[in-house]
């Protein structure tokens, strides 16, 4: 089948109806540049469905805010005078309270006064994220006064990595973790063709916040590795679709490409073919796509080549690739998701968790300064539950990004709802050297969240940030996401990406009114209810249903569904709970255990350390206790586990029956309330069954009865 499916495919968070303000209003569209022309065009079709007007102005033609529009954008860079402009954002000052010199890269300023609402950038890409700034504010950018506000983006790469494959995996399909259905990039072998879903995509990011998409998996399989050269313009096609969007395309590339394409003896990053090699494939890459992001590499990963086949570190690898890219500005994103994934079950001194932090931290400082070493942000692997991972305090000379998943691999695999904004803004939030000292996000964004740069215990002296990254969720279903619930999560990762400090619930606000709103004739206020109270707290709730007490996994192996409290309990993966009659859990600690809690700085080596003073929530991640352990909360572990798993399964029942209330209103239209309903009840069904095996399972184990003898089967 190779027909448009455009037609049929979602709007998601820009349907028609949020242009509305903007497309009723007479708009002047000042600058030039390729960016600016996406501006243009963009208010150009919501004029031509809203009978408004827009005019484009390439140069000055006298005062821009005379009053002849109600809404001016335009490009204000140093030095280029545009009347009018400079009055608008003359009384801003930057943090340190200096007179603002330039708005930066992609940031805009925003205001209205004597009826115009103005959008200033220096760069044709703030102008653009200036124009979704008015579209998520509609109505409310032209109601009133507005002093001038600066924006700017916290992080400068903000990036989505697509786990999808051109060929059919035989195992993992067409894309790794995907359940959204098949790629919008690749279908059976090749390109799809029709780059009209690349499009809406590429729009849908920018309004986001994404600058940045690597468009095949990490893990390269053989035709894969063929997009770095005889495939090129297949990547060189897509680029020039995200390029209207401001999003750079960025490539995951085999490390033994020069071995597998090139017919070279070896992949060996010291060799001098090797190095010419690369460098002469970079070079093409850049004649075909000059504004190419850089590599993507997961080496020596779960199967994946890399430089220890040669006896080189990561740092030879990312090294010899970054050399590469230099001259065209391009950034290698190393991943540092290393561990051995053949691990003798038997052998309890081997511990997963250690392994990013072994592995890398003795190298900071080693890394050029193109390279990106890209942390997963938990030490293990997406679980619902994780500590920060220890590799972000410990690499204070070396550009880190920090990686999450939007795809929902282990909260639900998009048939659960699970907003996932707010576990990223806690991991963005947290402060790994104590309260006083700078954030996660501060390290991504090397010197501009909080105002301190990252990279060290207080924000000062740390390398460059390497941005934030996640693992994308679409895929070629109408709804993007399988689930219509999901594309929060991919809204929710550009919105903090762009500004870590936001409120994730009033981030998910911000989609439900872009996406549900703007369709709804009458009173919004029920929708509203109901999204929220079926997604503010629907990470706890999936939290409640799975592995308990951050101990992470229990899912069947392989596809990673549904529960199997020992599916990997004795296999090679490293993911272990240890559950014995008396107790269950992992003991990270110095004193006993494997000593992953010395990875920490302080105050967490020592807070983790410590049973007691351990937060309950990762308990079992960093301690084996007996199932009597009284927790924080005061009930026991064994009781904790019980009434979590009876109250998951409620709230997934509860989840269910606010959304079947909505069902006669017609807040949301028929076909998408259809697609909720039936997932809704997948989740009911799975949330009983994760509460059945995991209580079941403790139950037998432990011996230890249900305080409120509830019915454990
Ligand atoms: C997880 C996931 C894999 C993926 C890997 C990665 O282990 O299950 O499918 O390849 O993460 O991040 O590289």
């Amino acid at each position: 089948m190779t027909t448009d499916q455009s037609a049929e495919v979602h709007a998601a968070w820009l349907p028609p109806e949020a242009f509305r303000a903007i497309g009723s209003r007479r708009t002047l569209v000042h600058g030039a540049g390729l960016l600016v022309g996406t501006v243009h065009q963009e208010v150009e079709q919501a004029c031509a469905r809203f009978g408004g007007t827009v005019r484009r102005q390439e140069e000055a033609a006298g005062d821009i805010c005379d009053g002849t529009f109600d809404l001016v954008l335009a490009l204000s860079a140093p030095g280029r005078s545009t009347p009018g402009a400079e009055a608008v954002s003359a009384g801003l000052r930057e943090e340190d309270g200096r007179p603002l010199e330039a708005i930066g890269d992609e940031g805009f300023v925003l205001a209205r006064e004597g009826g115009v609402t103005v959008v200033l950038a220096d760069t044709p890409a703030g102008l653009l994220y200036g124009l979704f700034q008015v579209v998520r504010l509609g109505e409310s950018a032209f109601d009133r006064d507005r002093a001038a506000e600066l924006h700017r983006p916290a992080v400068r790469r903000r990036m989505l990595d697509h786990w999808d494959n051109i060929d059919v995996h035989p195992v993992m399909g067409q894309v790794e973790r995907g359940y959204s259905g098949g790629s919008i990039f690749w279908r059976d072998g090749g390109p799809r063709g029709d780059l009209t879903r690349v499009r809406a995509y590429a729009r849908l990011l920018s309004a986001s916040g994404v600058n940045a998409v690597a468009v095949n998996n990490v893990n390269v399989h053989a035709t894969e590795t063929r997009l770095l050269t005889d495939r090129l313009g297949d990547v060189a096609d897509l680029a020039e679709v995200f390029r209207p969007y401001g999003i750079r395309v960025h490539l995951s590339v085999n490390f033994a490409s020069p071995v597998v394409l090139g017919g070279l003896p070896t992949a060996d990053p010291l060799d001098e073919g090797v190095r010419a090699w690369w460098a002469e494939a970079a070079g093409r890459v850049y004649e075909a796509i000059p504004d190419f992001g850089g590599f993507v590499v997961k080496a020596d990963s779960e199967g994946q080549p890399g430089p220890f086949t040669y006896g080189r570190s990561h740092a030879d690898g990312a090294n010899m690739l970054a050399e590469a890219l230099r001259p065209f500005d391009g950034v290698v994103n190393w991943r540092a998701f290393v561990y051995n994934h053949q691990q003798d079950w038997r052998d309890r001194s081997t511990d997963r968790a250690r392994a990013a932090f072994d592995h890398f931290a003795p190298l900071d400082g080693e890394f050029h300064s193109n390279v990106i070493v890209q942390v997963k942000h938990g030490p293990m692997d997406f679980q619902v539950r994780e500590p920060v991972s220890p590799v972000i305090t410990a690499m204070p000379a070396t550009r880190l990004a920090v990686e999450f998943q939007v795809t929902q691999e282990y909260t639900g695999q998009q048939r659960h709802v699970c907003y996932l904004g707010p576990m990223w803004s806690e991991v963005l939030g947290f402060r790994p050297w104590g309260p006083d000292a700078a954030t996660v996000a501060a390290v991504a964004a090397g010197g501009s969240a909080d105002g301190t740069a990252g990279g060290s215990p207080d924000g000062t002296g740390g390398a460059e940030g390497g941005g934030l990254v996640a693992v994308s969720n679409v895929g070629d279903d109408p709804y993007w996401t399988g689930h219509p619930l999901a594309q929060a999560n991919l809204y929710a990762f550009g919105r903090l990406a762009w500004a870590p400090q936001a409120d994730p619930l009033a981030v998910l606000d911000e989609w439900i009114d872009l996406t549900f709103v703007p369709l709804v004739s009458g009173d919004p206020e029920p929708l509203r209810r109901t999204l929220h109270a079926m997604m503010d707290g629907s990470w706890h709730s999936y939290e409640r249903c799975s592995a308990p007490l951050g101990v992470g996994f229990m899912v069947r192996p392989g596809h990673h569904y549904g529960p199997d409290v020992d599916g990997y309990e004795y296999t090679p993966w490293g993911t272990y709970h240890f559950a014995d009659r008396d107790g269950v859990g992992v003991d990270r600690t110095r004193a006993s255990g494997t000593g992953f809690t010395g990875q920490y700085p302080q105050p967490w080596s020592e807070v983790y350390e410590s049973p007691e003073r351990c937060p309950d929530e990762l308990l079992l991640f960093f301690h084996h206790v007996p199932y009597g352990h009284v927790l924080q909360s005061g009930s026991t572990v064994a009781q904790h586990i019980y009434d979590t798993h009876f109250a998951g399964a409620e709230e997934a029942s509860e989840s269910r029956r606010h959304w079947e209330k909505l069902g006669a209103s017609g807040l949301v239209e028929p076909m998408l309330y259809a697609r909720v309903l039936e997932l809704l009840d997948e989740q009911v069904r799975s949330a009983e069954e994760w509460r059945d095996q995991i209580n079941a399972y403790f139950h037998r184990k432990s011996g230890v009865p249900d305080a409120l003898g509830r019915l454990i089967p």
